[in-house]
This record gives C-alpha cells, sequence and structure tokens, in this order.
C-alpha cells in the first residue's frame, strides 16, 4: 500500500512517471475517449474543509475511469457530528473503499488517517501544511504551457498560509526551478521551508524580476487561517497582477493560480492569453486519474 501525504513522498521520477501518464489521460478527462480501468473500484472523498475542484476532479476522474466515489462533505450530516473521532472514522470508511481522500484543516491530519488506514490514503490539503496532488496539476500545467519544469518562476502571494505553496516549491526545487519569492512581510515563506529550497530561491520584489519570469504563480490571501481577523485586515488587498503588469513581461509568460481567487488578479486579466489558470483546473482531471490509477492498481508508484 501507497499513500501519497506530502510531495516528497514522490522521487523526481515518480513524478514524471504521473505527469507522462495523465498525458495519455487527457482525452479520457475530456470525455472523448472512455476508459473502465477503475471499474469495481471506490474511492471515499472526505473533505472537512470547503473544495470545489479537489474533490469534484477526483470524482470526475474516478468516475471516466469506470470508477465510483462515496462522499462525506456534511459533517453534521455524518456520526462525526456525534463524537467519533478520526481514527474511528478512518478505519471504518478504509473498509468501505479502495483509497480515501482526505482534506482535513490541520497539519498532519492526512499522515494521521493514513496511519488508521487499510487502503492507500491521499492528502488533499491539510490545514496549512501540502495540498501534493495540487502540486502534481501545476507541475503537469508548466510543462504544458512551457515545455519545460525547470522554469524562471515567481511565487507570490500569501507564502505563509498558502500549503499549495509549500508542495510546490520543493517539487519545483527537485526540477531545478529557479524561484523568486514575493510577498508581503507578514506573510513571508516560514524560515524552515525557506531553508529547505535557498539555492533556487530568492525573496525579490515582482517588478525587478518581471522582465525574466515564464511564469507568475499567484495565491490568495488564506483569510481562514489567520488567527486574528484584524492581522488579515492589515494585508488584505496588498497585491495585485492588472493587464498593466504584464505589459513588462515576456510575450508567453503564464498566469497560474491553485484558485480560488478573490482580488489578486484583475478581472481583465482572466481575458488576457497569459491566463492559464483555467486549464490549469482542468488538468487536475488527468492527473488525477493518474493518481488514482497507480494508487489503486500498483504497490508502487
Ligand atoms: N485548488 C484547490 O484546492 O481548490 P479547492 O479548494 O476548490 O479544492
Amino acid at each position: 500500500m501507497r499513500h501519497l501525504i506530502s510531495i516528497e513522498d514522490l522521487s523526481r521520477d515518480e513524478i514524471v512517471k504521473i505527469l507522462n501518464l495523465a498525458e495519455k489521460f487527457e482525452d479520457v478527462a475530456r470525455g472523448s475517449r472512455t476508459l473502465k480501468i477503475l471499474e469495481g473500484k471506490i474511492l471515499a472523498n472526505l473533505f472537512f474543509e470547503p473544495s470545489t475542484r479537489t474533490r469534484m476532479s477526483f470524482e470526475v476522474a474516478m468516475k471516466r475511469l469506470g470508477g465510483d466515489v462515496i462522499n462525506m462533505t456534511a459533517q453534521e450530516a455524518s456520526s462525526i457530528a456525534k463524537g467519533e473521532n478520526l481514527a474511528d472514522t478512518i478505519k471504518v470508511v478504509s473498509k468501505y473503499c479502495d483509497a480515501i481522500v482526505i482534506r482535513h484543516p490541520l497539519v498532519g491530519a492526512a499522515r494521521f488517517a493514513a496511519e488508521h488506514s487499510e487502503v492507500p490514503v491521499i492528502n488533499a490539503g491539510d490545514g496549512a501544511g501540502q495540498h501534493p496532488t495540487q502540486t502534481l496539476l501545476d507541475l503537469y500545467t508548466i510543462r504544458k504551457e512551457c515545455g519545460r519544469i525547470d522554469v524562471k518562476i515567481a511565487i507570490l502571494g500569501d507564502l505563509k498560509y498558502s500549503r499549495t505553496v509549500h508542495s510546490l516549491i520543493k517539487a519545483l526545487a527537485m526540477f531545478d526551478a529557479d524561484m523568486y519569492l514575493i510577498s508581503p512581510p507578514q506573510l513571508s515563506l516560514p524560515e524552515e521551508l525557506y531553508d529547505e529550497i535557498s539555492e533556487r530561491a530568492k525573496v525579490v520584489k515582482l517588478e525587478d524580476v518581471l522582465e525574466e519570469l515564464d511564469v507568475i504563480y499567484v495565491t490568495r490571501i488564506q483569510k481562514e487561517r489567520f488567527p486574528d481577523e484584524e492581522e488579515y485586515r492589515k494585508v488584505a488587498g496588498s497585491y495585485k497582477i492588472t493587464v498593466e503588469t504584464l505589459k513588462r513581461t515576456k510575450s508567453n509568460l503564464i498566469i497560474l493560480h491553485p484558485l480560488p481567487k478573490v482580488d489578486e488578479i484583475d478581472l481583465a486579466v482572466d481575458k488576457t492569453k497569459h491566463a492559464k489558470y483555467f486549464d490549469q483546473a482542468f488538468y487536475g482531471v488527468p492527473v488525477r486519474m493518474a493518481i488514482l490509477v497507480e494508487v489503486m492498481k500498483s504497490e508502487r508508484f
């Protein structure tokens, strides 16, 4: 059995293998070819935090491959509301399915779930910890749009609380990308994470690197992680990508965002050729197909 809890659970070769497999599933993800290789398999989606893309794209991925999905989204409608603990929930749910996808507000919850599960567990986001399947689709999008992963990439926004960033920077370091970290001072990357990637990363201002960039990866301020509303108000609205920003970039620069976005990208940017975040959200389907196939059908990725 193999869990996917953090991006370091995968080697560079294993990541490439997933991206290559995802490429083969793109037409299946679009519905133009059918494939029933997960027929008879059941995925359990356990979401203890809101989600649109991750939950739905796992569900679509499973169904497009002939499998089925059971969902637990509303905690008030489950026995969690009666006081059941996470370990017991996982022990039981893992008897009903072939793999579990879990999102939880606490860092470490997915690892904890894996310790109590009889089937593979996939981390769909644990608090401000990691979001490894998002990272795989981010890498897929970069490779698809730029033709390589060793790009010059600005990572802009909430680097303190964004779990997508915490996973992505480790993967980008594995693939020798050059990272430019840009954030309000209060939302800078935690020191222990910066130390892991310092050979490949610099803290800069966006205007100083704009002309060099292949990718700008924008993140939302993670309001829900702030211990204090007043601290959130101090940084709210402190950065925004606009059409004006794009006047100084390479013509083939791409803008990515894990979504949801709030106000950090001006709506006019959505209509430009640079905006790739909606395609990025679609690539979540073939990438999650590849992850599910590897998790459910083989001992190793
Ligand atoms: N990117 C992402 O995790 O989106 P959701 O919160 O909608 O799943």
